[in-house]
């Protein structure tokens, strides 16, 4: 690991909006880390954290946890939320197959997928983070029919998730096969865009988007 990153790995120990090995505030995270009692939306695969961010300027009154294993780009956008004085936001450093550590049953009203390794190779395909090994991880602690949103570049991951959905018969709210062709980006999806995302727009590919609810048994 170069330097650069070692030093990120170190700061981000030391951040109060970025825990690492630290489940201390599971069941309580609205009153004991934000002191309110509001919602609480996770970003996974979050990178620097474009949507939670983006996300906790428009809302205000939720609070987003941003969710990734890279630190370095945790570092990026924990930096920046401070920057922006963004109290409602927050990051875990995980592996996403652990969150249930993180949470109680019902403590997450909503998730948010941002351009997530998409894991072509057939035998990577539990990696995936919409595969049904991960919907299992979100039910423990979703709120009942709570949401996921999926947002990718990959017309594999998107036709993938659409399976997954169909084959454990959950609920499929929005399917937009071309979020930018289809005039979306600026309504549903709040007009933000991720730092991949940025990318895969100049690469000149298609973004997908699917919204499902997963029902809690
Ligand atoms: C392509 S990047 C997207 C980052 C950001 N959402 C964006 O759009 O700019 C995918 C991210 O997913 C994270 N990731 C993938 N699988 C993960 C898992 N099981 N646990 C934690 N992070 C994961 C990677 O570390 C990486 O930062």
């Amino acid at each position: 690991m170069g330097k650069a990153k070692l030093v990120k790995f170190e700061a981000i120990r030391h951040m109060d909006n970025v825990f690492e090995n630290n489940p201390e505030h599971r069941g309580k995270w609205a009153t004991e880390h934000f002191n309110n009692h509001h919602p609480i939306v996770l970003e996974l695969a979050c990178g620097k954290g474009d949507y939670a961010r983006g996300l906790a300027q428009i809302f205000p009154e939720k609070n987003f946890i941003g969710v990734d294993i890279k630190g370095n780009r945790l570092f990026t956008g924990a930096h920046l939320a401070k920057k922006q004085q963004l109290d409602n936001v927050a990051f875990i450093r995980t592996q996403i197959d652990h969150l249930d550590q993180y949470f109680e049953p019902g403590e997450v009203d909503e998730i948010w997928i941002t351009f997530p390794d998409p894991f072509l190779k057939n035998s990577k395909h539990k990696k995936r983070l919409t595969s049904a090994k991960f919907i299992e991880v979100y039910r423990k602690f979703l709120k009942p029919n709570g949401l996921v949103n999926l947002k990718t570049d990959s017309p594999s991951l998107y036709e993938y998730t659409k399976e997954v959905i169909k084959e454990l018969k959950l609920p499929l709210i929005k399917d937009y096969p071309d979020v930018y062709a289809m005039n979306k980006q600026a309504s549903d999806l709040y007009g933000i865009q991720t730092y991949y995302e940025n990318m895969h727009i100049k690469d000149n590919r298609t973004i997908h988007y699917l919204c499902f609810q997963i029902d809690v048994k």
